[in-house]
């Protein structure tokens, strides 16, 4: 793939030219990944949480089910779609037939469930999925991708090329071993230097903090890499109650303990700036590393 000039890639960072010919700086594009490692820690719900409280922030967000093969960000947002990223990389269907709009602006990129060849696609399928996703760069600031669990190739992909990375992971051992093993992988074979946590199903802060404490006290010991606290979700049965009713908690029990932590996840991460140590421009520079482009800075 084209290296990119110094000068090429300074104008592309610095402005980003909306379909009305208006530019903005590219600081206000935002493309935040959330990761586990292990499985069933909280990821999809956090993501469509996540995204509808952006959306509420003004910005304009997709949400990307990266969980190719094992998609459900859909369910979570309480939408059905009628296409998938399966049935744009089959060449039957177009990007904009697959986007969805989900509740309160947030628009969803669904994948498909079930389909064992989304789950093990190859690097140059993955690269002509990313070429389709570039063309939606005018249209959002904000993208917040739920990344499957696991190090594959698509998982390790998707959290690799975001700005943020976002590491969910409890107190059980299994969960800290999981997110370590991962944070490991993106930072020895993507060059990843920094990570936010959020603890999820603990029982307070305190809890929160251990979990951060523990995985810092790994990272630190082992890795090169920076790794910041976010927040915690506590433990709480109206994230089971969203599940079911495919709504997201901050829109259905906005005042339960679980909604508040993940409205002040939110708003912590908006007040952050975006991770410039793994950002690398706007959204096409994020695609275009994401298929294994490499900038020169
Ligand atoms: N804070 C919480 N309190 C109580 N239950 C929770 C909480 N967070 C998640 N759960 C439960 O855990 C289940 C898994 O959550 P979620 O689907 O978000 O995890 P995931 O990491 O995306 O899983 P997978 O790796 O399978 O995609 C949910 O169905 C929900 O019932
Ligand atoms: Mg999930």
């Amino acid at each position: 793939m084209e290296l990119m000039g110094s000068d090429q890639a300074e104008t592309l960072r610095s402005l980003r030219r909306l379909p009305t010919g208006e530019r903005v700086a590219t600081d206000d594009v935002r493309i935040i990944a959330v990761a586990s490692g292990k499985g069933g820690v909280g990821k999809t719900q956090l993501v469509a949480n996540l995204a509808v409280a952006f959306a509420r922030q003004g910005r304009r967000v997709l949400a990307l089910d990266g969980d190719m093969g094992m998609a459900n960000l859909d369910m979570a947002l309480g939408v059905t779609p009628s296409a998938t990223i399966a049935d744009l990389m089959d060449g039957t269907t177009t990007i904009d037939k697959v986007l969805v709009v989900a509740r309160e602006g947030v628009t969803l990129l669904p994948a498909g469930s079930g389909r064992y060849e989304l789950a093990n696609i190859s690097d140059r399928e993955r690269a002509g999925l990313f070429e389709a996703i570039d063309t939606l760069e005018n249209r959002f600031d904000t993208v917040v991708i739920d990344v499957g669990a696991g190090i594959g190739g698509n998982a390790v992909s998707f959290a690799a090329a975001a700005q943020d990375v976002v590491v969910v992971a409890n107190l059980e051992p299994t969960s800290l071993a999981d997110a370590y093993a991962l944070i490991k992988t993106l930072a020895t074979k993507r060059g990843v230097k920094h990570v936010r946590v959020v603890a999820n199903m603990v029982r307070n802060a305190a809890e929160g903090e251990e979990v951060y404490r523990r995985l810092s006290l790994l990272t630190a010991r082992f890795l090169n890499v920076g790794i910041d606290y976010l927040g915690y979700i506590a433990r709480d049965s109206a994230v089971p109650r969203a599940v079911h009713a495919g709504v997201p908690v901050i829109v259905g029990e906005p005042k339960s303990g679980a909604g508040q932590c993940y409205l002040a996840i939110a708003r912590k991460l908006a007040k952050t700036p975006a991770d410039v140590g793994s950002a690398t421009g706007g959204v096409r520079l994020f695609w275009r590393r994401l298929a294994g482009g490499s900038i020169t800075q």
